[in-house]
């Protein structure tokens, strides 16, 4: 069903310096052993292969796959040493073992707050400057801190899907067990059409929806006040200079 990949990983790592630095002195080297031991959840408990990867300074040069059931070399001394180990009965079946003696239970212990974890996304409608859409702006829809990844994010206006004119990022993982997701609507909004963003989620009973219209252009209207107030007090000085200057020469 859900194939996590590596949940239950550990590593063991070895770090050797080349040579014991005396106060202040620079290291002549670091020389890096590391195991890791990866389990694949292919179908739950059903399915699981285990990879036990030797590795040193960064290069794998030996590995036991469940899949192949014994060590394999990755690099000529790396072969030597799997011949070695396959002669050791001891050696494999305790590898071979920890498919059920450390991946199952892993798996089972994990699952509450891996396989199961389910949080809701934060949706908001923002509206996003463009260079290439003069004018408003384009409308952008936020889906946030939500897990675990798959999520269907659309667009409507008025109503209605708008299958085109959509770009979403691809769903970003924030490291955090939690995910993001942008979708830009790619049509510039235009005055009196709601626009709806509606996202479908796992951790979602129903679909949610935010909606959004173009607000009232209050700059314009307020430009258009403060003329005409000024217009108008323009009028009553003229039309009051007028009835002065005829008093006055009468
Ligand atoms: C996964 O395992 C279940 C049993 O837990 C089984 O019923 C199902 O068919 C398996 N699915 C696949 C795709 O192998």
């Amino acid at each position: 069903m859900e194939r996590v990949r590596g949940a239950g990983a550990v590593l063991a790592v070895l770090v050797v310096l080349g040579a014991p630095p005396a106060a202040g002195e620079e290291l002549s080297g670091v020389f890096q052993h590391m195991v890791k031991t990866e389990c694949n959840f292919i179908n739950g408990t059903e399915r699981v292969r285990l990879v036990d990867r030797k590795i040193y300074n960064r290069e794998q040069y030996a590995h036991f796959d469940s899949d192949v059931w014994v060590f394999v070399g990755d690099t000529p001394y790396g072969e030597i040493l799997a011949r070695y180990w396959n002669n050791i009965p001891e050696k494999l079946e305790y590898t071979r073992s920890l498919v059920d003696t450390y991946c199952r239970p892993y798996y089972e212990l994990d699952t509450p707050f891996s396989v199961e974890r389910r949080v809701p996304p934060s949706v908001s409608i923002s509206l996003v400057p463009s260079s290439s859409h003069p004018g408003p702006g384009l409308l952008l829809c936020s889906g946030m801190d939500f897990y675990p990844a798959p999520v269907q994010v659309r667009w409507f206006q008025d109503g209605q899907e708008l299958p085109e004119h959509v770009v979403a990022t691809d769903v970003v993982p924030s490291g955090d067990w939690s995910c993001q997701v942008l979708v830009l609507l790619e049509i510039p909004p235009r005055r009196g059409v709601t626009y709806s963003c509606q996202v479908e989620h796992v951790s979602l009973e129903h679909p949610l929806s935010r909606h959004w219209e173009m607000p009232p252009d209050t700059v314009r209207s307020k430009i258009l006040v403060g003329v005409g107030g000024f217009v108008l007090g323009l009028v009553f000085l003229a039309l009051g200079l007028g009835f002065y200057l005829r008093e006055k020469s009468s």
